[in-house]
């Protein structure tokens, strides 16, 4: 029989590992997010990926013919040259029945009402403790930290997960989920030492089976990376994310440093280019999130394995010190 490793948001979440995807553009689609849910972790699916709420909704809906297990929804609030029309995306996870919103980016006062006045648990994903304080204040039911590890938007103070979580957990009453830099069960077992209550895990998933990239883009991540293989862009913009430190990156520092404006960059960092290195498999030709601990990931496996292998060597660090 499988061991349980209960916490405070395995409970509020309904799920039974404490293991959350990593909201991903183009890539946390029905087929990733399920395999999560099914595997007992929390799905995420990212809003990002559709271009109007309608399209979201049918994938809400191809899920829930993929798994009977819960899932969210993450809706990243980001400074954009054309912001998507937020509401409408709440409303169809509303209509859709869905229970749990992630948010990421800015704080997500403005919906706060909406949604919980519609019982949904809602989690807040950030970067820094005042942050998260604010996230609690706002009737958040849980905040994810994200580390400046993390794949994608890493805030700017540059504090690391192992500083950031305790401070967190140190400062909130409300769960605190570990992000950035939890690869495996080390990783798993640490952010539960430092008071986490689980782990959002997303360049682990990326190279998944069921991450939709072509195989040879995961292939390049695995075997090319070690844990000096990404770069942050954006800084300039207070906008920082953390991606491959490939040469597109290199020119888009390069013309940061130049004083380019963001429409000078955008046709370079532009999510439609990276979905289609996603399709061609050339991940050079694109800006790609991606964590530092993509360093120690050298294969791409099953989501459920990956998982499978993550509780077991969480719990065998645990038992280390028994
Ligand atoms: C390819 C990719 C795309 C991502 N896209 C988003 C996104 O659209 N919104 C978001 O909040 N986070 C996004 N993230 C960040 C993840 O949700 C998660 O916070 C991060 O990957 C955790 O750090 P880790 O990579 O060290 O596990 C993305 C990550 C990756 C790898």
């Amino acid at each position: 029989m499988e061991r349980k490793l209960e916490t405070r948001i395995t409970r509020m979440l309904g799920i039974e590992r404490p293991i959350l995807l990593g909201a991903m553009q183009w890539l946390a689609k029905a087929e990733l997010v399920a395999a999560v849910s099914n595997a007992g972790g929390l799905g995420v699916m990212s809003s990002a990926t559709f271009p109007n709420a309608e399209e979201l909704r049918q994938e809400i809906r191809k899920c829930r013919t993929l798994t009977d297990k819960p899932f969210a929804v993450n809706l990243t609030l980001m400074p954009s040259l054309a912001p998507p029309d937020y509401p409408s995306y709440v409303r169809v996870c509303i209509e859709e029945g869905i229970r749990i919103m992630e948010t990421s980016g800015r704080a997500p006062e403005a919906f706060m009402e909406t949604m919980k006045g519609a019982g949904m648990t809602v989690i807040h994903k950030c970067t820094a403790v005042r942050h998260a304080k604010t996230a609690q204040k706002i009737g958040c039911d849980a905040v994810i930290m994200d580390g400046t590890e993390a794949a994608g938007h890493v805030g700017e103070n540059d504090v690391g997960s192992i500083a950031l979580w305790p401070a967190a957990v140190d400062a909130l009453d409300i769960p605190v989920i570990a992000c950035g830099g939890v690869g495996d069960g080390r990783g798993l077992a640490a952010a539960l030492m430092l008071g986490c209550e689980g782990a959002t895990v997303g360049s682990r998933f990326f190279l998944s089976e069921e991450a939709p990239a072509l195989r040879e883009g995961k292939e390049m991540v695995a075997q090319r990376l070690d844990e000096t293989g990404t770069t942050l862009v954006l800084r300039r913009f207070q906008n920082t994310t953390r991606v491959l430190n490939n040469g597109l990156a290199v020119k888009v520092r390069e013309m940061e440093m130049n004083g380019a404006s963001i429409q000078e960059l955008a046709p370079y960092i532009s999510g439609r280019r990276l979905k289609t290195a996603f399709e061609t498999g050339n991940l050079d030709d694109g800006i790609l999130t991606i964590g530092q601990i993509s360093g120690i990931l050298h294969d791409i496996q099953p989501v459920r394995k990956i998982m499978d292998d993550m509780m077991e060597d969480c719990f065998r660090c645990m038992d280390r010190y028994r």
